[in-house]
């Protein structure tokens, strides 16, 4: 039997060894063609050329308005957007999918400030470090936070799109002063809930997912609590986090948020806000265009934006955004290029700021008037102080299995399957066992 079983697996070893081979030799000859990455592999004779740009759905527009625009300017190069799953943790594990297959679907792609270095470390994307110098593009221009979050190895994986940091947004119609703490808020949000057509008085994102992370980072450290500290110190067994957990607990479990606050993302949340739906929600900036948009929106003209309410060590938000990159597989790495250049650079970042209330990585565009008059909350003296002071989420290089284990934790706070000194306790366990491997 055991001879038997010995040479079946025998058998199976030698025919993966087999396969694995053919992939490999085909991989070598591929990468060799695509890494190669000169204009060869593109038309470059007056050929129409098509990129796939993936990135999850746009709820505000401002993509497709910039694609127009690059198809406008650059008549040879046709983009199809495939539009990605919006939940970043699905949208993730789709690329991962398709990159690991090696495939060359899609050409350019948008990454969330969380991925760069698991990306460069996989090989999916392209460096481009030498069209950077090639074309004269100066880095310093960007926001350094964002560029050295996408350097890795010495070499830059991703070009900055746009910072994100978690913001309040209430209906001016409804609030007349914005909430400093997060105990007013609560107060606040119970009188308001059912006014004026109102069925909630909060919105955040709290199901089992990476927005409800950033939730969690924000009430964690205004709190003045941490989960893993600059030392890379896993810190989260603090009476301070645990303050903060418990805060996040209480309000999610209060009766002004929707009764299945466990269900709701970005979506659901600023889909409730612009109908009408709630006083106050927990957003990125995006929330402001989308809000303002007549085709949607149905409090246009009503929101207002206001620093996340304070804990007792004050209000912090946490540092979102994401970067676009090349597939290191498309067969289209010079035209890719010139999109991803295009994306990134003023142009692309006017528009997006315009049309998506996406904040630039270019500082230079906050001195943008037509970008102020669209987002006037940009041009406060807050908002630069807000997007210096955000909170960035633990950084490991094996950031998915920490967030799991936030996910996991906090959503059984939530649901009172534990309680926040357990689920503190069991997120320090499992994350300190995960940084030891
Ligand atoms: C936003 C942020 C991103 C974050 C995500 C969580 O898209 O920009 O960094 O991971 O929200 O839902």
């Amino acid at each position: 039997m055991r001879i038997l079983k010995n040479s079946k697996l025998l058998f199976i070893v030698l025919a993966l060894i087999l396969v694995l081979s053919a992939c490999s030799s085909n991989n070598s000859s591929s990468n060799s063609s695509n890494n190669s990455g000169d204009e060869k592999a593109s038309s470059g004779d007056g050929e129409k050329v098509k990129l796939v740009y993936a990135r999850g759905k746009d709820a505000t527009g401002a993509t497709d308005v910039m694609v127009e625009e690059f198809m406008k300017q650059n008549p040879n190069i046709e983009i199809e957007f495939r539009e990605m799953p919006t939940d970043t943790g699905a949208q993730h594990d789709a690329y991962v999918t398709m990159l690991n297959a090696e495939s060359s679907e899609i050409d350019v792609f948008d990454i969330d400030v969380i991925w760069p270095a698991e990306f460069a470390q996989a090989g999916y994307v392209l460096p481009l470090d030498r069209f950077i110098e090639k074309d004269g593009v100066n880095m310093d221009d960007y926001n350094q936070g964002p560029v050295t979050a996408a350097t890795f190895n010495g070499k830059q994986w991703a070009m900055p799109k746009f910072i994100d940091t978690g913001m309040l947004f209430y209906r001016s119609d409804l609030v007349s002063e914005a909430p400093k703490t997060w105990d007013d808020l609560m107060t606040q949000a119970s009188e308001l809930k059912g006014q004026e057509g109102t069925k909630f008085g909060y919105l955040m994102q709290a199901k089992q997912y990476e927005g409800l992370v950033c939730n969690a980072v924000e009430f964690v450290a205004s709190y003045g609590g941490a989960f893993i500290d600059e030392n890379g110190e896993v810190v989260i067994n603090s009476p301070e986090a645990i303050k903060g957990i418990s805060k996040l607990v209480e309000v999610a479990n209060s009766d002004f948020v929707p009764g299945n606050i466990n269900t709701f993302t970005e979506v659901e949340s600023h889909t409730a806000f612009i109908e009408g739906q709630a006083p106050f929600i927990r957003n990125w900036p995006y929330q402001y265009a989308l809000a303002n948009d007549e085709e949607q929106s149905k409090i246009v003209g009503n929101v207002e934006v206001a620093p996340l309410p304070e804990g007792d060590a004050g209000s912090a938000a946490a540092l979102g955004g994401w970067m676009a990159a090349i597939n290191k597989f498309s067969e289209h790495p010079q035209e890719s290029w010139e999109f991803l250049k295009f994306m990134t650079g003023q142009e692309g970042q006017k528009i997006d700021a315009i049309e998506g209330s996406h904040a630039p990585t270019l500082p230079a565009l906050f001195e943008d008037k037509e970008i102020i008059e669209a987002n006037p909350f940009f041009g406060e003296e807050g908002f630069q102080t807000a997007l210096e002071a955000a909170v960035s989420r633990p950084v490991a290089p094996n950031y998915p299995e920490i967030s799991e284990i936030i996910q996991i934790h906090v959503s059984k706070a939530i649901a009172g399957e534990e309680t926040p000194e357990e689920a503190a306790a069991a997120m320090e366990k499992e994350m300190n066992e995960k940084l030891e491997k």
